[in-house]
C-alpha cells in the first residue's frame, strides 16, 4: 500500500478538500483515506479526478459510524457501501473498511457475510477494519470469508500500539496508523521537538518518520500545501537507532480518540 497516505477527517470545506487531495497527489501521495462519516467523499473523488497524475491512486473509505446510525443490518451495510461509491464517483475502491467502529449494532456474522457478497461483486479490493482490539480483530478474521488484510488504528509516539502491531505483523495484516501526529498533540512533546530541532526538521516529520520506521502506514491529515509537503518529506528522514529508542522511551500515553462507543481498549 502506498505510504504515507493523506488523511481527510475534518477537511469538510468542499473546495478546500478538493485542493488538499489534488495537491497531495501532485506532491507524490498515492493513497487517500476518507469515510462516509467525514462528509467529504464527493470532494475526495473530485480531487482525485482533478489531479494531473497518470498512475493509480489507492483509495480507502469506511462505512457506517455509530454517531450516525446503529443500523448494522445487511441492507444498511449494502446501501451504505453503494452510497460511498456513488459519492466518490467510482465503480470500486481499493480498500473498504467494513467496520469504522465495532459499536452500535455491529455483529460480525452479518457484517462479513454481506461484505463478502459485495466483494464478489467487485465493489472493493481489500477489506479492512478500524478501532478493534486484538480479540475483535481475531473475531472479525474468523467471521470473514474475505481476508481482513488491513487494520486502521490510532498510533503515534504517545500511543505505540505494540500488541496490535505485533499481532498484525505475525498475521500478515497491514497496519495503517491514524492520527500519526496525535491530532497535533505529539508536536508539543518535548522529546519530539528536541529531535526535530537537532535534525533541523519539523516535529511532524519526526513523528511520521517514527511511524514509518515501525513498519506502519501513516495517514497524516493536512490541509494546505506546506503541511502536505512537509509530511511527505518524512520519507527522507532516517531516524538513528538512538533517536528511535529515545522516542520509544516516552512514557506519556495519550490516546486522542476514545469516544463512549469505543471498545474496552
Ligand atoms: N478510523 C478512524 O476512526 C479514524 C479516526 C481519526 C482519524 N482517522 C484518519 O486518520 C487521519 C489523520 O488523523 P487526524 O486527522 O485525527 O490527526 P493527525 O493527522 O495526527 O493530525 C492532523 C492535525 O495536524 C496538523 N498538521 C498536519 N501536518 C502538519 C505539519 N507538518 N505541521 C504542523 N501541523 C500539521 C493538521 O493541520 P492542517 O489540517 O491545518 O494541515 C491537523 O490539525 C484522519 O484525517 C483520518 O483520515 C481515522
Amino acid at each position: 500500500m502506498p505510504s504515507p497516505g493523506l488523511g481527510t477527517y475534518r477537511n469538510t470545506d468542499h473546495g478546500e478538500c478538493v485542493d488538499s487531495v489534488r495537491t497531495a497527489l501532485e506532491v507524490g501521495y498515492r493513497h487517500v483515506d476518507t469515510a462516509e462519516a467525514y462528509g467529504n467523499e464527493a470532494a475526495v473523488g473530485e480531487g482525485i479526478a482533478a489531479a494531473d497524475v497518470d498512475d493509480d491512486v489507492f483509495l480507502a473509505t469506511k462505512v457506517l459510524h455509530p454517531r450516525f446510525t446503529d443500523d448494522y443490518s445487511a441492507g444498511s451495510i449494502e446501501a451504505n457501501v453503494r452510497s460511498c461509491l456513488d459519492r466518490l464517483d467510482v465503480e470500486s475502491v481499493d480498500l473498504l473498511y467494513g467496520v469504522h467502529w465495532p459499536a452500535g449494532g455491529y455483529d460480525p456474522e452479518t457484517t462479513f457475510e454481506v461484505l463478502a457478497a459485495l466483494h464478489d461483486e467487485g465493489l472493493f479490493d481489500r477489506l479492512g477494519v478500524c478501532n478493534v482490539t486484538v480479540d475483535q480483530l481475531e473475531e472479525a478474521r474468523d467471521a470473514s470469508a474475505v481476508p481482513v488484510s488491513v487494520l486502521q488504528a490510532e498510533m503515534h509516539p504517545l500511543l505505540p500500539q505494540q500488541d496490535l502491531r505485533e499481532y498484525c505483523e505475525a498475521n500478515g495484516i497491514a497496519f495503517v496508523a491514524y492520527a500519526p501526529l496525535g491530532n497535533g498533540r505529539v508536536l508539543d512533546e518535548p522529546e519530539i521537538r528536541e529531535i526535530a530541532d537537532d535534525r533541523g526538521v519539523s516535529p511532524a516529520r519526526v513523528s511520521i518518520a517514527w511511524c514509518l520506521e515501525k513498519g506502519t502506514i501513516p495517514i497524516p491529515k493536512a490541509t494546505g500545501r506546506d503541511h502536505i509537503e512537509d509530511n511527505w518529506r518524512a520519507r527522507d528522514l532516517d531516524l538513528t537507532d538512538a533517536e528511535v529508542e529515545r522516542i520509544d522511551a516516552i512514557d506519556d500515553v495519550e490516546r486522542q480518540y476514545s469516544p463512549d462507543y469505543a471498545p474496552d481498549w
